[in-house]
């Protein structure tokens, strides 16, 4: 578990013309800046790669959380552990060699992630846990901001939260979609600990606000 809540504002509600400004807009208040790389493959949708993240890691002294929906990133995903990002999240759903992929992140510097999409079940990964250093259970079907949270998730994650207690591993377990004043409660009690919140944070008139009003809330459950 953290030392405390960590939140992670998706940039995939910022304006992607002035990503710049809107990153500054939450450094000193986020823990991370969440970064959506999408293929048109693993979803449907497009956003950014490599060279935007570069050009991120640059541009803000806030670590960066880069979360790829894309197809084969056994091949992709190193670069951008290489590039700098403090953690690399993949899809066990597109990952050929998980292990081996998580260790080239690991070696690389990263932290690594592993995601599932919300009908994917934990339990084949269970025993993979020791390998990774945080676990991402997506609320929302991955490809775009904005949508509902999917209630449905919660029995899952809590299923992971207690796979992780159980083991006693240092496994962050992070939730990412649909994340709001509205439902982070709810993922704080099922134990998530990591939150991604893009249209919750970008939406507001003041992000930091909204980033520090949101770990509030998760630390009322989870404690500061
Ligand atoms: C969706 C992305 C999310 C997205 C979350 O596939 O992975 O990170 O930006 O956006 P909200 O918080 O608006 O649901
Ligand atoms: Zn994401």
């Amino acid at each position: 578990m953290p030392s405390r809540p960590q939140i992670s504002p998706s940039i995939l509600s910022a304006d992607f013309a002035r990503l710049a400004e809107e990153l500054a807009r939450i450094d000193g208040a986020a823990d991370w800046a969440h970064v959506d790389v999408m293929d048109n493959h693993f979803v449907p949708n497009l956003t950014l790669g490599l060279p935007v993240v570069e050009a991120v890691l640059k541009a803000t002294s806030v670590p960066v959380d880069c979360h790829l929906m894309i197809e084969d990133p056994d091949r992709w995903a190193p670069a951008y552990a290489e590039a700098g990002a403090g953690s690399v999240t993949f899809h066990a759903e597109a990952a050929a060699a998980p292990v081996r992929l998580a260790r080239a992140l690991r070696a690389a510097g990263a932290r690594a992630g592993l995601a599932l999409k919300p009908a994917t079940p934990v339990e084949p990964y269970l025993d993979l846990l020791p390998e990774i250093d945080m676990l991402l259970v997506m609320t929302v079907e991955p490809g775009f901001g904005g949508q509902s949270f999917l209630d449905v998730v919660l029995p899952k994650l809590r299923r992971c939260s207690e796979a992780i207690r159980g083991r006693e591993l240092d496994v962050w377990l992070q939730v990412d979609g649909g994340v709001s004043a509205a439902t982070i409660e709810r993922c704080a009690e099922a134990g998530a600990d990591v939150f991604v919140a893009g249209s919750a944070v970008y939406g507001a008139d003041d992000p930091a606000a909204a980033v520090e009003a949101l770990r509030a809330r998760a630390a009322g459950v989870l404690g500061p």
